[in-house]
């Protein structure tokens, strides 16, 4: 019985088109999520805000987004001001956000705003591609949601509520330019910015990865995948490979006045030109400890703290462990060879540095662990 009256409950599949669209932007201008980079129905959207948000949101969550949105534009409320701001304060707003090179994109691409273009976005999405740190993604986003010129951003949540719509089959990463091809069918020449960020609503809080309540969804009647069972197991991803481990032992050196000694990366690769606590190199075995000691900071007697510290890149996963050091404050010992690149920082100034999470870890590890 149960079964009969589920199917008498089912309306016919309307196949996606123009109706959807009226559905979604219908839902969205009630149900919309309140961000702080988002605008008023009558308020024109700033650029500005619009691009700093999408530039954050790349890889990082919008719970994780929001406050780091308000700090920046609080500190820098226009590209023009962004642009005057030393890196090294950007970096330093930024950390905790991870991904130091879309730090530094940021920076670079503010300045060739103010330079090539007197302040002033471009709204082609060509010309926006041509911008540090601005790839199809974020260009398509800006012309759609800061100028409302038709363009389809697709993020992962965007390809989820599609993949379903249209009940695709092929796996990712396959599928993604079968995706786009039929989001873009879907957007409408007006309001794209508004379609573009419903969808991004729509998947992020109806049509969600795991159990989407496709009951209360406003595109219920227009999707292939709920016509079909298909909700849950769409879309379909190829397996991925293992990440590899890579292991590595950080030195945390404490000096008896409470300064902790910090490295500066290279500038170039991973965390470039972040600081560190410095560490042998991150290999595929954990060092002997006779071989780590040569990439210790300074000669003295080293504590190994117990336990390690687990950090997710996206290639690889890496797993430090701590020797702990505490040393007098003048300076009878002799700093390593890369002294240059050194510095003392006071414990209490650690917050306001431009430390990446992973070495956040590290300190609250190796100075927790031991107490
Ligand atoms: N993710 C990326 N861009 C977004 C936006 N404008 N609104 C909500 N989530 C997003
Ligand atoms: Fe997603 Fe379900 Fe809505 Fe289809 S009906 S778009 S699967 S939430």
């Amino acid at each position: 019985m149960g079964a009969v009256q589920k199917r008498q409950a089912q309306l016919p599949l309307r196949p996606a088109g123009p109706e959807t669209v009226r559905a979604l932007l219908a839902w969205y201008e009630a149900e919309r999520r309140d961000l702080p980079w988002r605008y008023g129905p009558r308020k024109k959207a700033d650029p500005y805000r619009v691009w700093l948000s999408e530039i954050m949101l790349q890889q990082t969550t919008v719970k994780a987004v929001v406050p780091y949105f308000e700090r920046f534009v609080a500190r820098w409320p226009t590209v023009v001001t962004l642009a005057a701001a030393p890196l090294e304060e950007v970096l330093q707003l930024w950390a905790g956000l991870g991904y130091y090179s879309r730090a530094r994109n940021l920076k670079a691409c503010a300045d060739a705003v103010v330079r090539d273009f007197g302040g002033a976005f471009p709204r082609a999405e060509k010309e926006l591609l041509e911008l540090p740190g601005i790839g199809p993604y974020t260009a398509a986003a800006i012309t759609a949601i800061a100028f409302g010129e038709k363009a389809t951003p697709v993020d992962g949540n965007v390809e989820r509520v599609v993949s379903r719509l249209f009940a695709v089959r092929q796996p990712l990463p396959a599928a993604k330019s079968e995706i786009r091809r039929l989001a873009a069918t879907l957007t409408p020449s007006r309001r794209a910015g508004d379609f573009a960020q419903a969808m991004m609503d729509l998947g992020a809080e109806i049509c969600t990865p795991k159990n989407p309540s496709c009951l209360v969804c406003p595109l219920q009647q227009d999707c292939a995948a709920n016509a079909r069972g298909l909700a849950d197991v769409l879309p379909v991803k190829a397996k991925k490979l293992a990440r590899p481990s890579r292991y590595g032992i950080a030195f945390l050196v404490q000096r008896e006045d409470g300064a902790v000694l910090l490295r500066q990366r290279a500038e170039a690769g991973l965390l470039g030109g972040m600081l560190e606590i410095p560490s042998t190199p991150w290999l595929d075995a954990l060092p002997a400890k006779k071989e780590a000691l040569r990439s210790a900071p300074v000669t003295t007697s080293w504590l190994p703290v117990a336990g390690t510290v687990v950090h997710v890149f996206t290639h690889f996963r890496l797993e430090l462990s701590v020797y702990r050091a505490l040393v007098p404050v003048d300076a009878s010992f002799t700093l390593w060879a890369e002294q240059e690149r050194c510095r003392w920082v006071d414990r209490r100034d650690l917050h306001a540095q431009a430390l990446p999470s992973l070495m956040r870890k590290v300190i609250a590890h190796g100075l927790d662990g031991n107490r």
